[in-house]
């Protein structure tokens, strides 16, 4: 080879590895799959408006690149959330896919996901499997796992010396999950299920659970509900007026986003979450305050989730330079960030699921007051995942 034939082959070399490493600058497009009707809509939105306010407090853009969303209201409907991901995927072209709420959409979603390699951030649904047997390289999740408050407010429950428990919920995964998660704990530390009623999802009929509790008189109850349905459980269960002889515990969801409409009905009741009011500190403050000023509303539980959900995608994506198919990357970049959250600093476990303290909150007015720590740096225990 002469010397210039080489020279040029050196430059060409060089102008390619530039290219290659370079800053993606093409718009992201990030399909938004949500509940925007039905019982779980006010937390659709709620995750939404998390995940908008970080995008807008990073100028629109993340990882270098523009943000346009492409937003599908899945209903909460898991017989149609295949097709649903699969026209954001092959149809709008999307370059990810944030979503769901639901339980059940969510596990349709990850198997699409997995088996198309396209990256699924999951900002609430908390199906066990999609961090457990389903765990997969490109599928993350700023929430929780089912099992996580469930599993926490067992052994808070036993600590509070209740013996005997009823759990009602509805019946599908989400539910189901959390009552096993909570007899985990719960029965570890000596207590006992008597009766596991369940309702088919989405409806909010309870009188005859209700009568079925009063007869039973059992030293607590546990529910799993969320969204309009936890609002219409807790004014019922109050209105019976089992409140005042039962303590009716629950995950979080069960007063979170749901306080307004729930008034004086939820009034001194202790659940368990990774989100509390009145956890002092200051990203959360700034949080509140931004939120406020966006949305004219007080911030929950899924919008700090939506929030998330944008946080850790900006964590990848500037280890990346706005690749998203440099998956190796960016895992190892959000595998060891210490995320800094509103409900306080996270971390990703191996199986891509949220290690963080989980809360013991009281409802008191309009507020789920922290009271303290339920369990600390809880990790999910990940069964069935070989990441
Ligand atoms: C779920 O389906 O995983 C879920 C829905 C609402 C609140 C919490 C969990």
């Amino acid at each position: 080879m002469k010397f210039n034939q080489k020279k040029i082959l050196v430059a060409l070399t060089s102008l390619y590895v530039g290219f290659a490493s370079a800053q993606n600058t093409t718009k992201l497009k990030v399909g938004l799959m949500l509940p925007y009707s039905g019982t779980y809509a006010s937390l659709g939105n709620a995750i939404e408006n998390g995940f908008q306010l970080y995008v807008k407090e990073q100028g629109g853009k993340i990882g270098g690149r523009e943000i346009e969303l492409v937003k599908v209201d899945d209903e909460s409907e898991p017989s149609k959330a295949t097709d649903n991901i699969n026209k954001l995927i092959k149809r709008d072209n999307v370059d990810l896919v944030v979503g769901s709420v639901h339980s059940g959409v969510a596990m349709a979603m990850a198997k699409v996901a997995k088996d198309t390699g396209t990256l699924l951030i999951v900002p609430n649904a908390g199906a066990d499997a999609i961090t457990g047997p389903m765990c997969a390289k490109n599928i993350y999740r700023t929430s929780f796992t089912n099992w996580q408050p469930g599993f926490a407010m067992g052994e808070q429950a036993a600590k509070n010396g209740i013996k005997k428990v009823i759990t009602v919920t509805w019946k599908y995964a989400a539910g189901e999950e959390s009552v096993k998660g909570f007899k985990e704990g719960f029965e570890k530390n000596g207590g006992t299920i008597s009766k596991e009623l369940t309702v088919p999802f989405p409806n909010v009929e309870f009188q005859s659970l209700l009568t079925e509790i009063a007869a039973a008189k059992p030293d607590a109850v546990y529910a799993f509900f969320a969204g309009a349905g936890a609002v219409k459980f807790v004014k019922d269960y109050a209105a019976a007026g089992l409140n005042r002889s039962i303590p009716l515990y629950g995950p979080g969801f069960l007063t979170d986003g749901t306080l307004e409409a729930q008034g004086a009905a939820a009034n001194g009741m202790l659940t368990t979450l990774h989100y509390a009011d009145g956890l002092n500190n200051k990203r959360d403050a700034a949080f509140r305050l931004a939120y406020v000023k966006a949305y004219k509303m007080q911030p929950d539980v899924y919008a700090v989730q939506g929030y998330d959900a944008a946080q850790l995608l900006a964590i990848g994506l500037n280890a990346t330079k706005g690749d998203v198919s440099k998956k190796a990357e960016f895992e190892d970049a959000i595998l060891k960030a210490k995320i800094d959250s509103p409900r306080g600093t996270i971390t990703i476990s191996k199986s891509h699921n949220p290690i963080q303290d989980i809360y013991l909150r009281e409802v008191v007015g309009k507020e789920n007051k922290f009271k303290s720590v339920a369990s600390k740096s809880l990790a999910d225990p990940a069964r069935g995942c070989n990441l």
